[in-house]
């Protein structure tokens, strides 16, 4: 049995000749370099299965070939690091996937390697190391200029990624336990040099699948796309406690052509949070995030938002689609939230077909976030919000319809709300809608809004706006891949 095996399904025999004598001369100079820990202990089971993702691979192999141990006690993080610097010889070559069976694997952060996808088994359990020394420290993010958690560097994410193409973290459920009740205890008592990590960061990267996974106790964000672009993240479930210090879901940041769906997520922060980078850092790095769609959400976070768009927006956001979202017992539905200083824009949001149970506003716009990477911000820089589409709303045992909050003399402007009906709690605030600096048209829309957003009757037929067409991801193909092993 060779380490590394090619799918035989669509290779040319001339061609897996030429590949047999490569793979033989690679293994051997890995051998006489002593590095190729090939035999895997006990059986070999031999495995085969089908999955989709954008990119299939001409090679495979499993994460014992090099040396892992699935009891939940032994690190891993050496092996998932030889596999991946093995297997990267093949990104010119059809590309490599490495399986992680079923087990429990203890792993620190590691790297990915471009044309590449890991591949989870349903019982396979990531779960990540609490020894810092397996957590490399890396330089805050340019556009943020400090780190969230401590304004020196930030522990590197445990699947992190950076400079890569076409590259895909997928499973048929697999998961990926962040076992954070460490790091937020940490966190909590100030204990912690850098920023908390991440479950999985992909940066300065373009085609990107991150699918089919179950996400859990992440110590801060789940899945940062940034830098990024052609981004498709889709079957995910994410669960963190809901007191859980920031364990956002998703966080598009400073990434154009993006497509979230069939996700369900249970956090302590903001299930999607769209950002793009943060004050004087944000704005001379100037990276949007555009081109983002998300549907089929559904959300439960009980102190945050569903979506939130900012706070750190500095870069821009841009042409953002939301639809077929449900939250339940989440604070706010799709939140704008930024502050003077900010500069960027939040512009062309559309959403439309959101169901919400038991929230304290259906819509929530926030002009004075405040929070602020250090106090070199520009006073002058006001952030330019217009153009927020919101139709086809169902909501019910809601605390006040909207809190609508602009910017004193740099109004938010643009707003549109049609087909849209609130039912209020029995223990909702007296005056259902309050709104300042803000600036739209509402219709259809109950109870009555505020005097700033006049009923338009039917003005505007058809109701708040919504693109007709695709954006590029919605159409890259999905394709059917093989994994096989030991034939
Ligand atoms: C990754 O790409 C960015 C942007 O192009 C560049 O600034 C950075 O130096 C690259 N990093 C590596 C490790 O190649
Ligand atoms: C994945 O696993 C999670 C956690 O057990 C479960 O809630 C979810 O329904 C599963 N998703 C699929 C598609 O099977
Ligand atoms: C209003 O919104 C509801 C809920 O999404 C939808 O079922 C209905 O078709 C919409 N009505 C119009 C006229 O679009
Ligand atoms: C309505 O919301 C309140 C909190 O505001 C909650 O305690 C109550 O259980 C909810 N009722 C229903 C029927 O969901």
């Amino acid at each position: 049995m060779g380490l590394l095996r090619r799918n035989p399904m669509k290779t040319q025999v001339m061609k897996s000749v030429l590949i047999v004598v490569v793979v033989a001369l690679i293994l051997r100079g890995g051998e006489s370099r002593g590095v190729a820990k090939a035999k895997p202990k006990g059986p070999i089971k031999s495995e085969s299965f089908q999955y989709s993702a954008m990119n299939c691979r001409a090679h495979s192999a499993s994460l014992t070939e090099f040396g892992g141990v699935g009891d939940g006690k032994t690190s891993n993080t050496k092996a998932f690091q030889t596999a991946i610097s093995k297997l990267s010889q093949f990104a010119t070559d059809g590309g490599a996937q490495l399986f992680v069976p079923a087990g429990k694997w203890l792993t620190g952060s590691f790297s990915l390697t471009s044309h590449f996808t890991l591949y989870l088994h349903k019982d396979a359990v990531l779960l990540a190391s609490q020894d810092l020394n397996e957590w490399p420290v890396l330089k805050a993010l340019p556009s943020y200029g400090r780190g969230r958690d401590a304004a020196a560097g930030r522990f590197s994410s445990l699947i992190f990624g950076t400079n890569l193409t076409d590259v895909i973290v997928t499973g048929d459920n697999g998961t990926i336990d962040g076992q954070g009740e460490f790091w937020w205890q940490q966190f909590h008592k100030k204990k912690l040099k850098y920023t908390r990590p991440y479950l999985i960061e992909i940066m300065f990267s373009s085609d990107i699948q991150i699918s089919d996974l179950t996400l859990l106790n992440s110590p801060s964000w789940n899945v940062h796309p940034v830098y990024s672009s052609n981004i498709l993240v889709q079957g995910i479930t994410i669960i963190a406690p809901i007191s859980s210090p920031n364990t956002d879901g998703i966080n598009p940041d400073s990434c154009t052509n993006t497509r979230i769906e069939d996700c369900y997520i249970v956090s302590g922060d903001d299930c999607v949070a769209v950002k793009s980078g943060w004050d004087e850092y944000g704005i001379s790095f100037g990276m949007p995030t555009k081109q983002l769609v998300i549907r089929r959400l559904t959300c439960i976070s009980p102190y945050s938002a569903t979506i939130a768009l900012g706070s750190e927006m500095s870069g821009g956001i841009q042409d953002v689609r939301a639809e077929d979202i449900v939250a339940i017992n989440t604070e706010s539905a799709v939140r704008i939230k930024t502050a003077v200083g900010r500069g960027g824009y939040v512009k062309d949001i559309y959403v439309r077909r959101m169901t919400l149970h038991t929230m304290k506003w259906a819509f929530w716009m926030t002009g004075n976030y405040g929070s602020h990477a250090d106090g070199n911000y520009d006073k002058n820089a006001f952030p330019e919000i217009t153009g927020i589409n919101y139709r086809d709303v169902v909501a019910e045992n809601v605390t006040m319809a909207a809190r609508l909050e602009g910017i004193a003399d740099h109004p938010f402007t643009g707003i549109c709300m049609s087909n849209v009906t609130i039912g209020l709690a029995k223990k909702a605030k007296k005056q259902p809608w309050t709104c300042t600096d803000i600036q739209g048209i509402t219709s259809g829309v109950t109870p009555t809004p505020c005097g700033l957003l006049p009923d338009q009757g039917t003005a505007k037929p058809g109701g708040c706006d919504f693109p007709a067409d695709d954006i590029p991801i919605d159409m890259v193909e999905i394709k059917k891949c093989t994994y096989r092993s030991d034939v």
